[in-house]
């Protein structure tokens, strides 16, 4: 199926050819309107072409509408204040379209060719998943569902921190410290153990970094001992991730974490210097930026060690000779915006001129320290997606929800919470989570949304019509106003996949369930018969299929029944 604009840009572009000329007719822009009083759709181009065209707004209105093209898409067209032209779409149409939804492919128009390769959660090795780690993991895995919908070919990578520092201290503590029965039971944690009491040890006793650092050396220079110890704490802490990954329903395409690309960090410092782009500084390789307000960054130590910003550049050029790049997308906090500028910035001084994008995000705060944490302990994962499970239990049983299944449906909406609340805020903004507005059935959440589903599935199913003919004829405003409300789908998830904004569509999502809330509260549904009756229960049945839909869009599951 087609989008609603690009029909309207072929019909109106066409005219303005005629009228005007080619270039003057570029300029249309078209856009939905948010009061049907202006019609379904709106431009502004008697204004914006005043200028050029020597002539009042209305008078260029008046002529665009004079001849206008007759088409079954389009009902009516009026001249609106200064030079508005409204659009209002037919009903036919709508049910035209609305019958393709979810039945055809969709025509995005986008350049899908080649390979998006999104790298996102990417935890640091040997450390349990904190909920530092919530927001890559959940943005990333929606915007990869996002490009995945629109077309493109998606590659999701953990770029799993598999190479830094901590290993060598791991390894000391593990000679010293290890409780070995601990180990055996939760190794994830006992590893957290060891790197937390290395920490405090060697505040008290120096000496203990020289020696972490021997055993860096030693394995970054291949000992046989040390790297068996790191294979195995990175195997331990995968499958600790993977139970995270699991319940959280992410998975991933490749794991290259950032020792794959050790090997191809001195080919990259070999073409820097190549270049002439790094410069020698005190034994140690720098690049530095024409742009001043990036610092100088550091590729090589002059102990001959590299560094993160060499390990992702490594990482884009095993990408590029590996794929063939349509764009790479990296999440993680604001606080790698200087990172990525330098990397970026580096690469494309190279000539490696794909189209890079940082998607980063803020912050993560609690309203009310119900779950805030012990001092200096940041809050597991795994603690927070418990305790969402639990609220959700609680309140399913509040609302006196079917005992059948109840953990597996508190599963669902805790989980489903947590995520939308993450993706439901302006992704750049610090945000804050409340348990309260989280979980609750009437406010911009994932609950509201999934409980609207249930509730369509219930009517459908009350109604025993089994096999639900798609005809519409709308006999209300409620019923054509969720028709093109609907029909907005595609597009509401082609912008927040542009953008890489998933509030963009779950904004719509909670606009859409309260259009079919209020028709659902105005509208007598089962009272109708025959062809009325089933034009309204293909109307809710379409509301499911985008609610369902989208939610999944967004890594969140639904429930038949809440
Ligand atoms: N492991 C890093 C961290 O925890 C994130 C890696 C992000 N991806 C990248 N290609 N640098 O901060």
């Amino acid at each position: 199926m087609k989008l609603t604009e690009k029909y309207l840009y072929e019909i109106i572009k066409d005219h303005l050819i005629n009228l005007y000329n080619e270039e003057i007719s570029n300029s249309l822009f078209i856009q939905e309107t948010n009061n049907s009083n202006f019609g379904d759709f709106q431009t502004n181009f008697a204004m914006i072409n005043a200028k050029t065209l020597k002539k009042a707004p209305r008078k260029i209105a008046e002529e665009i509408l004079e001849n206008f093209p007759q088409s079954d898409l389009i009902t009516k067209v009026e001249i609106a204040g200064p030079g508005f032209i409204n659009i209002f779409i037919s009903d036919d149409f709508v049910g035209e379209q609305l019958k393709k939804l979810g039945n055809e492919e969709i025509e995005f128009d986008l350049n899908t060719k080649g390979n998006v390769i999104i790298d996102y959660s990417s935890p640091n090795i040997a450390k349990p998943m904190h909920i530092g780690h919530l927001r890559s993991t959940v943005i990333g895995d929606a915007i990869k569902r996002i490009y995945r919908y629109l077309g493109y070919t998606v590659i999701g990578d953990n770029h799993l921190g598999d190479w830094g520092t901590q290993f060598g201290s791991l390894i000391v503590g593990y000679d010293r410290w290890l409780d070995k029965e601990n180990y055996k039971q939760n190794p994830i944690d006992e590893l957290e153990r060891i790197y937390v009491k290395f920490t405090q040890e060697s505040e008290k006793n120096v000496d203990l970094i020289e020696i972490a650092r021997e055993e860096q050396r030693k394995l970054q220079s291949g000992d046989e001992r040390n790297t068996k110890l790191w294979k195995e704490f990175i195997e331990v802490s995968l499958k600790d991730y993977e139970k995270i990954y699991k319940r959280m329903d992410i998975d991933f395409d490749t794991y290259y974490g950032e020792s794959f690309y050790h090997n191809i960090m001195k080919d990259v410092v070999k073409d820097l210097i190549e270049k002439n782009i790094a410069f020698e500084d005190d034994g140690a390789l720098v690049v530095s930026f024409d742009d001043d307000n990036l610092p100088n960054c550091i590729v090589r130590k002059s102990n001959g060690s590299f560094l993160y910003t060499t390990s992702d550049l490594a990482c884009i050029k095993f990408r590029r000779e590996n794929y063939d790049i349509n764009r790479l997308i990296y999440v993680t906090d604001q606080r790698q915006q200087t990172h990525f500028k330098q990397v970026f910035t580096i690469a494309d001084n190279l000539g490696w001129n794909e189209k890079k994008d940082h998607v980063y995000f803020g912050l993560m705060r609690f309203v009310d320290g119900v779950f805030s944490t012990r001092k200096g302990n940041v809050i597991k994962l795994k603690e927070l997606l418990d305790k969402a499970t639990q609220e959700a239990e609680k309140i399913l049983l509040e609302r006196n929800s079917n005992k059948e299944n109840l953990k597996e449906k508190a599963e669902i909406i805790g989980v489903g919470a947590v995520k939308y609340a993450d993706l439901s805020q302006n992704r750049t903004s610090d945000i804050i989570f409340d348990w309260e507005k989280m979980l609750s059935f009437n406010s911009n959440s994932s609950p509201y949304l999934q409980y609207t589903y249930a509730r369509i599935n219930s009517l459908i199913k009350k109604s025993d019509l089994n096999d639900i003919q798609e005809i519409y004829i709308f006999e209300n405003d409620y019923e054509k106003n969720l028709a093109k409300n609907l029909l907005k789908f595609p597009n509401a998830v082609m912008r927040a996949g542009e953008n890489y904004k998933p509030n963009l569509l779950t904004d719509y999502l909670y606009e859409l369930a309260q259009t079919f809330n209020s028709f659902y509260n105005n509208v007598r549904v089962l009272n109708a018969e025959g062809k009325y009756l089933e034009s309204k229960l293909a109307l809710c049945k379409k509301t499911a299929y985008v609610l369902e839909k989208g939610l999944n869009l967004l890594g969140i599951k639904t429930l038949e029944e809440m």
